[in-house]
């Protein structure tokens, strides 16, 4: 890389950092935009508004000649009658263009389409999954993330992005785990928000923003047994505690938009939810955005067993606050008779266009509905040097070192004899991972590339064996169709470690493997891997073992026996290099679980912030009758919060300002970490408290707060935190927020489970 261009990428990282810190809330109403909206809902006929509620799927010609079949020219008709509020998947410059033309140019009152699209992490320069970027514990970085992905997607056409996912998920069994922030609250609304910020910018109105959507509204991620699309059954004080903490901090930071659920919650399908929708969001967070059925999931509702049938259905959704209806076709077919029939207030279809116009206002439609349309912008802006330099970066600040036995990492660059081994190991296309919008097939950096460019050589490679059959590159019909006798590549496998120094073996998950639909009733080492994994050790026990995978692993053997592990996710277009950048210590690791690791897949649901129970040890005279698994202990393998550094960092000093504090004052708490190692390194230092008794029980852990520091070799700083009534306050049974005066335990470490700890107690005020 040439200076030049490293100034390059130091400018317009900057630029987007300076972004992040004057980036204020993206503010959803203004007083102009409200009087342009009410006299536009005038003009509009009955037919007029529902059609701003329909969200039609453009994968199909929307722009070509009337097209023939009788499902598509109907949509075609529907997209010139104004019928269309939205499409989504239309993605590129000419066909956003031209389907938007067909709206505007046809209908009598030519409102602009907005188009929505999947930009989960990255549109054509990919970054990390989101549960990669999120072990960043790096806001500024993942900001800059949705913040590049936005200027791509908004120079295709692209004006909405379905992000970010926010779901809490505690059971890797689920395929979404990959699509969110993991297990924590607190993490994860700090997360949200810094990507809501990211997507909007300061201005949605600019022409390098796009609004972002919270989803899925709300407990997608708590399925029962980790199986997509499966009921979700939990108690309120969960649901307010744990699962809309995240979804408010996006309301707070202003997205424009929500989108609702395929899972029913509280026995009713979160589509049709008064209680979510109307009474939450809409009602007690006052929110003026507007809600997106989950694909389908309007129509979904008969499969539920909720909705007699597809009118049904719309007049449900309708009523609960389902704004716009995505692909179910309820609403564009059924809403007006409802409403004739007097089954829907016209009020109800006036409040859900609103909020729908509101958005395209905002976001400067109606000035300029080709404001997303220059071709220039599109060549110029996707896929650059720069932007593929962010990526890198998050990418590096993504991996978390899990383990380094004898301080075996960092590898020398003159290191003799490195071998790459396993199925990942030249793989151009898992890092990319799934929800890859604009992503191209095998365009990311493999692990065997990343090393080639630090080593500037070739280097020996044997992948081993596969993961599973071929057919998994079909991304919609993937089935872990595990080849489990095919043995045929160990040998070259082994032969290469036998002569090598060290053996860096990729391992984990091909890129189809977790996602939408892709659940998993076991998550250890898929196929053959295990058994490779061993037998390459068996010869060279140098080895470290690079992780790539969308959910956490139970890779117990592993984690027993190999010297160093590194998780490296699916870090997007810059994966190899970024890997490389760690094993050579040109960067050293700052990552931190945002999940629990598992040591078996019985252990789920596993998360950090458990509650204690009536039985809640083994004591002596007790060997049997408390709350554990007989076959396996109750601890993760790697917990939350989890992650090594080069350097090595010790705590002292845990000190509270006062150890009798009332509700309304601060609370002072300070430690000393000292970097004992050899190597200047960052550490993530993490606050966590305990209520040790509450009107409702409380949990063991919870995070409240955490900071970076950076420490030269044998440096120490004392680290300040300050705790406020709010970073005390649980949803208790009168429904409320609220902290209770009592004894608390404050601990602080460099994960949830190696921690100081001391108490404080909080009397009233
Ligand atoms: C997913 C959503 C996504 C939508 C549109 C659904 O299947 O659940 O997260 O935004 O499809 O692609």
């Amino acid at each position: 890389m040439n200076m030049k261009f490293i100034y390059k990428c130091l400018a317009y990282f900057l630029v987007l950092l300076t972004n992040c810190y004057v980036m204020a809330q993206t503010e959803l109403i203004d007083p102009t935009i409200e009087k342009k909206v009410d006299a536009l809902l005038e003009k509009m006929t009955l037919e007029e508004k529902i059609g701003q509620m329909n969200q039609y799927n453009g994968s199909w010609d929307v722009t070509g000649p009337m097209p023939e079949d009788d499902y598509n020219k109907e949509r075609y008709t529907q997209l010139k009658n104004g019928q269309v509020g939205s499409m989504l998947n239309v993605t590129s410059v000419k066909s956003v263009k031209e389907a938007q033309k067909l709206a505007v140019d046809n209908s009598r009152l030519g409102i602009p389409l907005v188009f929505g699209y999947d930009v989960i992490h990255g549109y054509k320069t990919m970054f990390p999954i989101p549960l990669g970027e999120s072990a960043s514990w790096d806001l500024s970085a993942i900001e800059s993330s949705a913040r590049v992905s936005a200027i791509e997607a908004a120079a295709a056409g692209v004006n909405w992005t379905f992000a970010p996912m926010v779901d809490i998920s505690r059971d890797a069994r689920w395929g979404r785990v990959m699509e969110g922030a993991g297990e924590d609250p607190y993490l994860a609304s700090l997360i949200a928000a810094a990507r809501v910020k990211g997507f909007q910018g300061t201005d949605l109105s600019a022409d390098n923003t796009i609004a972002a959507c919270a989803k899925h509204f709300a407990a997608y991620g708590f399925a029962e047994s980790g199986k997509d699309y499966n009921t979700a059954d939990l108690s309120e004080l969960t649901l307010q505690n744990t699962i809309l903490p995240p979804f408010k901090a996006c309301v707070d930071a202003g997205v424009a938009t929500f989108m609702n659920a395929f899972n029913e919650i509280h026995h009713i399908p979160a589509t049709a939810s008064i209680h979510l929708q109307r009474n939450i969001l809409k009602g007690k967070w006052d929110y003026k955005g507007f809600v997106v059925s989950d694909w389908g999931s309007i129509g979904e509702m008969m499969a539920h067993g909720y909705a007699k049938d597809l009118k049904h259905a719309g007049k449900l959704a309708a009523i609960a606050g389902s704004d716009m209806d995505m692909e179910s076709r309820a609403y564009v077919y059924h809403l007006k008779e409802l409403v004739e029939n007097g089954d829907v207030k016209e009020a109800v279809i006036d409040d859900a266009v609103r909020r729908i116009l509101r958005v395209k206002y905002l976001l400067g439609l109606f000035d300029d509905p080709y404001k997303y349309c220059d071709e220039t912008r599109e060549k110029e802006t996707i896929y650059t040097k720069e932007h593929l330099a962010i990526a890198r970066d998050v990418a590096k600040k993504s991996i978390v070192l899990l383990k380094n036995e004898n301080n075996l990492l960092p590898l020398k660059k003159d290191q003799k004899g490195i071998a790459v081994i396993g199925p990942l190991g030249n793989d151009k296309d898992t890092p990319i991972g799934n929800w890859r919008a604009h992503g191209e097939t095998n365009s990311a950096v493999s692990l065997l590339e990343g090393l080639q460019n630090v080593l500037g050589k070739d280097v020996p490679f044997a992948k081993g064996c596969k993961i599973g059959s071929d057919d998994n590159k079909r991304a919609f019909l993937y089935e872990l169709a595990i080849e489990k006798e095919d043995k045929s590549g160990f040998e070259e496998a082994i032969e290469l470690a036998k002569k090598s120094e060290i053996v860096v073996i990729a391992l984990g998950e091909e890129c189809w493997q977790s996602g939408e639909g892709r659940s998993q009733a076991d998550i250890e080492l898929a196929g053959l891997q295990q058994a490779l994994l061993e037998a390459v050790y068996e010869v060279n026990q140098n080895m470290v073992l690079v992780l790539m995978n969308g959910r956490p692993l139970a890779i117990p053997w592993a984690a027993e026996n190999v010297p160093a592990i590194v998780e490296a996710w699916h870090l997007g277009s810059e994966a190899g290099n970024a890997i490389a950048d760690v094993l050579f210590g040109d960067y050293n690791p700052t990552g931190k679980l945002p999940v629990s690791f598992p040591r078996s897949v019985g252990q789920m649901p596993l998360y950090y912030n458990y509650k204690n129970t009536g039985r809640p040890t083994k004591s002596p005279d007790n060997m049997v009758f408390w709350s554990h698994y007989t076959d396996e202990s109750n601890a993760p393998l790697f917990p939350f919060g989890f992650g090594l550094s080069y350097a090595n960092f010790k705590y002292s000093d845990l000190n509270v300002s006062s150890e009798k504090v009332s509700l309304s004052d601060r609370i002072e708490v300070s430690v000393t970490v000292k970097n004992s190692g050899s190597v200047e390194g960052v550490e993530t230092v993490q606050l966590y408290i305990r209520d040790l008794v509450g009107s409702i029980t409380r949990p063991v852990k919870q995070l409240k707060a955490f900071k970076k520091v950076m420490l030269k070799p044998g440096e120490s700083k004392k680290v300040k935190f300050t705790l406020t009534e709010k970073d005390l306050a649980f949803y208790n049974l009168n429904n409320e927020w609220a902290a209770e005066p009592g004894q608390f335990k404050v601990f602080v470490g460099g994960n949830s489970r190696d921690v100081l700890e001391t108490e404080f107690e909080v009397i009233e005020d």
